[in-house]
């Protein structure tokens, strides 16, 4: 693959035309892709010379209602709508932006962890963008990009701690700079959105099943009696299965079920959650500061769709203000997935001269931390 891919590493070219005569890096358009699971998105994000972002598009198309109908997300639909959509919301991204394609400095796609023929089709479409303009391509781990979104929505400088919670993602991470991250926690079994959906699902209610999970525990109380797995435990890691069949037996105890119980089963199992990932997020508050000493910033970014959970948001701040961190939760279209997020890593990568060739491939698995060491017991999605 080498003599394929050398005469496309456009790095040396980019980087001489990124200097401005101060030696600073001039300012970066990125086009960004994302093509992971079950969103198409296109965006354009601009970064200034003194690293601050700006969002000039960005267009999601949600495949929601292809999905919703099988309750969880079908590979090879996503993968087929993803080729059908991503035109189209380049094009949209493009003209929402107001300039053209003159004026990018760099394509980026997300490139892993995720169905991998979603990922192909945007690995693709990038790398085809990149040639035919002679601009360099970025492979974006899209777990980086979630981990950076902070420093695009809320100007925030490194180091940080990482709360990642989505539905594919369970993780609590030290940002330390662009490329370095260590994880300090992943989750064994369900990922924490995952677990929202599977217990909606088992409910009756609708996916994703989040949100609605949120909306009935706002109705009910939380009477039920949950595990809290985890709890106390050194290493920040998570377990979600036990809690899932835990509800389970609960509901089915219950049946058939009312409005009422419905509810209450939302509202205990949130609490079971948020008791969880409090005491997980306090934990890795507390090996962040051995680990980078007092005088680090204390931030707790909490990033992923079921960052937009308000009674998790309220229970991480009390506890992050127990350890003098404060809470920062970019705005919810920045926290689901999205391609400007991809742009904006793509373009601190390039600021920083680290883009990809031709080559590069399109990953189903792709750790942030590859040095962490495997937890024990791990399901796939550690
Ligand atoms: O980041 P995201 O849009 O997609 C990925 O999985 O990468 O996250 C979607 C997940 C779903 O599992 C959804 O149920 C969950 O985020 N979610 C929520 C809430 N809103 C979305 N979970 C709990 N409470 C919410 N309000
Ligand atoms: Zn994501």
């Amino acid at each position: 693959m080498d003599g394929f891919a050398a005469p496309f590493n456009l790095l040396p070219d980019r980087i001489e035309r990124s200097m401005t005569e101060s030696g600073h890096i001039a300012p970066l358009t990125v086009l960004g892709i994302e093509t992971s699971c079950d969103e198409t998105a296109a965006a354009v994000v601009r970064r200034s010379a003194d690293g601050r972002g700006e969002i000039l598009s960005n267009v999601v198309h949600s495949q929601l209602d292809l999905h919703a109908v099988y309750g969880g997300v079908v590979p090879e639909i996503a993968a087929r709508a993803h080729v059908d959509l991503l035109d189209v919301a380049l094009k949209q991204a493009m003209a929402e932006a107001g300039i053209n394609f003159g004026s990018i400095d760099g394509i980026a796609a997300a490139a892993g962890p995720g169905l991998i023929g979603g990922l192909i089709a945007g690995v693709t479409t990038a790398k085809a963008i990149a040639l035919g303009l002679g601009k360099p391509f970025l492979a974006v781990n899209h777990l980086e990009a979630h981990a950076l979104s902070a420093g695009l929505t809320e100007g925030l400088g490194f180091p940080y701690l990482l709360l990642l919670v989505s539905g594919g993602h369970t993780q609590l991470l030290i940002v330390k700079d662009v490329g370095a991250y260590e994880r300090l926690g992943t989750t064994l079994d369900d990922a924490l959105g995952e677990a929202f959906d599977k217990a909606a699902k088992l409910l009756g209610l609708g996916y994703p099943g989040g949100p609605e999970v949120e909306r009935l525990a706002a109705r009910g109380h939380a009477s039920i009696k949950l595990p809290r797995p985890m709890l106390g435990r050194p290493e920040p890691h998570f377990s979600l299965a036990g809690l899932k069949t835990a509800l389970r037996h609960e509901a089915v105890k219950r049946a058939p079920l009312n409005e009422h119980d419905i509810a209450d089963l939302c509202a205990s199992f949130q609490e079971a959650v948020v008791d969880v990932v409090s005491d997980r997020a306090t934990r890795a508050m507390d090996l962040y500061e051995e680990q980078l000493g007092p005088d680090a910033q204390r931030a707790l970014v909490v990033a992923g769709g079921v960052a937009a959970n308000q009674r998790l948001k309220r229970a991480l701040e009390k506890v992050a203000a127990t350890r003098g961190f404060r809470v920062v939760v970019p705005p919810p279209a920045l926290c689901t997935d999205n391609a400007a997020m991809i742009a904006w890593a793509g373009a601190e990568r390039l600021a920083r001269g680290l883009t990809d060739d031709l080559a590069a491939p399109a990953r189903a698995r792709w750790p942030l931390d590859a040095d962490a060491p495997p937890a024990l017991g791990a399901g796939v999605k550690a």
